[in-house]
């Protein structure tokens, strides 16, 4: 059940960049022949307005891993110093498990910053331990809260963490004075969770934590039109679609119905869901023409009756089986 919470005073959320198919062979047939490309999707990006990249230590495949940062800190140093000024580069590092104790983040914080060309403003957790090693999360976090006192990185964020663990790790920043800027979920028409009425959209509110929706486009799956007749994508993408789009048919016309009306797109219609439900969707873009799409989202909104048209319609999506995994590591 999805709830519908009033949103705060103030313009909507507004759209971030996700980074994840840059350097990942395996699940988005990352090439480095793509990388011009990647860099005019990054310029364009800038030069429409979005501002908040996001990033992971564990991105790239293989020989790949930490490509992403690479990119990121490359094509960022490469703008004029005014057009740089404003981004936001967030990196996530993950708590694998010798990251250990108070200091357990120190190298790959200084790895990923060095990947970065000397660029990180915002540090992220980038899943919740709470499952399976509680003990490591509290430690972890008090070194991120370390590099925030001293100057070395602007935000802090976590991500992948459930109402539960948000507060507690709030609490835990707050008794330090260090504030906890956002967190990053899955949430997309179909990754409900955040949005059910104890869920953590109301705690991010009642808290003043920005959320960031990741996988607002469940991985193209809403980007899709029903009819499209492109061949599915490749590799374990492919079974997820195959799974998936039998039992979207009527999401995926209620969708089309509320682009039409506003001379949009499937894209645009996914990730302005996100936003009014006072998200910040960060959908992957590898193209100019993606971020054309996306930005396209942010010159108009749904209205209210479309927002909840649209929740009525993901929840029974959701009832017949049209669900988006969920993280293994999302915590309570
Ligand atoms: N914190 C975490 O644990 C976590 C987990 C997952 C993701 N993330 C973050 O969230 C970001 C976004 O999520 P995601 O990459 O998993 O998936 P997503 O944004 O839900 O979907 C990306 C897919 O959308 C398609 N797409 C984008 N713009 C499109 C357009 N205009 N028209 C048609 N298709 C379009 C892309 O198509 P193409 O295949 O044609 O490029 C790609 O297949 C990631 O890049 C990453 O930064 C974080």
């Amino acid at each position: 059940m999805t709830v519908t919470l009033p949103l705060p005073p103030g313009p909507l959320p507004g759209i971030g960049v996700g980074t994840w198919a840059w350097g990942n062979q395996f699940l988005w047939g990352y090439d480095p022949l793509q990388d011009a490309e990647l860099e005019a999707t990054f310029r364009r990006a800038v030069a429409l307005g979005l501002r908040l990249f996001d990033t992971a230590d564990s991105y790239g495949t293989g020989r790949w891993l930490g490509r992403s940062e690479i990119l990121l800190g490359r094509f960022c140093a490469a703008l004029p110093e005014a057009e740089r000024r404003d981004l936001t580069l967030a990196t996530k590092l993950a708590p694998f498990p010798w990251r250990l104790g108070r200091g357990g983040y120190a190298k790959a914080f200084a790895a990923s910053r060095q990947r970065l060309l000397g660029r990180v403003d915002r540090v992220q957790l980038h899943w919740s331990t709470a499952r399976y090693a509680p003990w490591q999360e509290g430690p972890l976090l008090e070194g991120l809260a370390d590099l925030v006192e001293r100057g070395e990185v602007r935000e802090l964020g976590v991500s992948n963490m459930g109402p539960r663990r948000l507060r507690e790790a709030h609490a835990q920043l707050a008794r330090r004075g260090v504030r906890l800027t956002s967190l990053q979920v899955q949430l997309s028409l179909l990754a409900l969770d955040p949005l059910t009425p104890d869920g953590v959209a109301g705690v991010c509110r009642e808290l003043g934590i920005e959320l960031i929706a990741y996988s607002p486009l469940a991985l193209g799956l809403l980007a899709r039109p029903e009819a499209a007749s492109a061949p599915l994508p490749r590799g374990p993408r492919r079974l997820l679609f195959q799974r998936l789009r039998p039992r979207l048919s009527l999401l995926l016309q209620g969708m089309e119905r509320v682009a039409q009306v506003h001379g949009a797109d499937l894209v645009a219609v996914a990730l302005n869901w996100c936003r009014a439900h006072g998200a910040m969707p960060i959908p992957g873009l590898r193209r100019p023409d993606q971020v054309e799409a996306a930005v396209a989202a942010s010159t108009w909104e749904l209205s209210l009756e479309e927002r909840d048209g649209l929740d009525q319609l993901a929840r029974a999506a959701a009832a017949e089986g049209a669900k988006m995994p969920a993280n293994p590591f999302q915590s309570a």
